[in-house]
């Protein structure tokens, strides 16, 4: 048992790491017959291992017969979930720029020796790493497939631009579609410089103001008054991103998949990408059946 894990998540956090784990079997299975060498980069790597939170332990201890093992035992992350992965890949690629938790990821060479030579480790931020990454090698006659998975608003707008350049990554990306992004877009359109800002960045544009925005003019007694009101929901959010992703890869899943907690609110939605255009209709055909609800 490792001595620090990683507390988060519920059920939405299993329904995430478990569709994705499904496309890497998917995908590793068809790269094997080609001439390939073929990665796997979690740029938000986390410990390896993660636990489940309180409140799901205690809604557990409900059932202890279930609850015993589950809620005491350490979770395999994506780190360890992906080198379980079955045909294996060539080359592991974990990212992780807290140090204590890059330290726990550091056992995963004794913990999977088989391919220890093949992990390859990073103490860094995700964003300027992956650009240079991106930019700066030779993609020719490598593949990969990369999984985003932050907490919030870190990923830039420009790092998933570097990804889509390569034309050899599939993207697996994490959007904080409820956990950040709806609930910065206030109601009343007031949007300070910063939020405004990092929604730039999130987005690489600035025309979202304009579609989750609607101005209204109405004759009052000093005039015409406008008004601008949200007209933005999750689905049109997503809607947005999507097409965002549009804009620089060659395929792109029609269905993402919103992860809920347990009121039913969507935190995140899981995205794919397909970054090689040969591969991309298989691609996403996978994914998109991968993404079913
Ligand atoms: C949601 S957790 C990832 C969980 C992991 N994928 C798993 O399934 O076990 C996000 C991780 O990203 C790390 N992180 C946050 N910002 C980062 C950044 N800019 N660059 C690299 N890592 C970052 C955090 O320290 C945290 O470990």
């Amino acid at each position: 048992m490792p001595e620090k894990s990683h507390d988060f998540g519920g059920d939405w956090t299993t329904e995430k790491l478990e569709r994705v784990a499904k496309y890497l079997k998917a995908y590793a299975t068809i790269m094997k017959e080609k001439a390939f060498p073929f990665a796997y980069i979690d740029a938000f790597a986390g410990t390896g291992y993660r636990t489940l939170r309180r409140s799901d332990e205690a809604e557990q201890l409900m059932f202890p017969e279930l609850s015993e093992a589950e809620s005491q035992q350490f979770l395999d992350g994506s780190a360890r979930k992906a080198l379980q992965v079955q045909p294996r890949f060539y080359k592991y690629l974990f990212i992780e720029k807290d140090e204590q938790r890059f330290r726990a990821l550091q056992k995963l060479r004794t913990e999977f020796p088989e391919v220890a030579g093949d992990i390859i480790l990073v103490n860094a931020e995700a964003n300027s790493y992956l650009q240079d990454m991106c930019d700066n090698r030779n993609w020719k006659k490598h593949r990969a497939v990369l999984f985003l998975d932050p907490y919030g608003m870190e990923v830039e707008w420009q790092t998933i631009e570097a990804i889509a350049r390569t034309q050899a990554i599939d993207l697996w990306l994490l959007f904080p579609l409820g956990i950040a992004v709806n609930r910065l877009l206030k109601r009343d359109s007031n949007i300070g410089t910063a939020v405004r800002n990092a929604l730039n960045r999130l987005f690489g544009a600035e025309d979202w103001y304009e579609t989750f925005y609607e101005t209204t003019t109405r004759i009052s007694l000093f005039g015409p008054e406008t008004h601008r009101h949200k007209v933005s929901d999750f689905d049109t959010i997503a809607e947005y991103m999507i097409k965002r992703l549009r804009t620089v890869f060659p395929g792109v899943a029609q269905n993402p998949l919103p992860l809920l907690n347990s009121r039913n609110n969507p935190l995140y939605l899981l995205c794919f990408a397909a970054g090689n255009p040969k591969g991309a209709t298989t691609a996403v055909k996978i994914a998109q059946d991968i993404l079913k609800r």
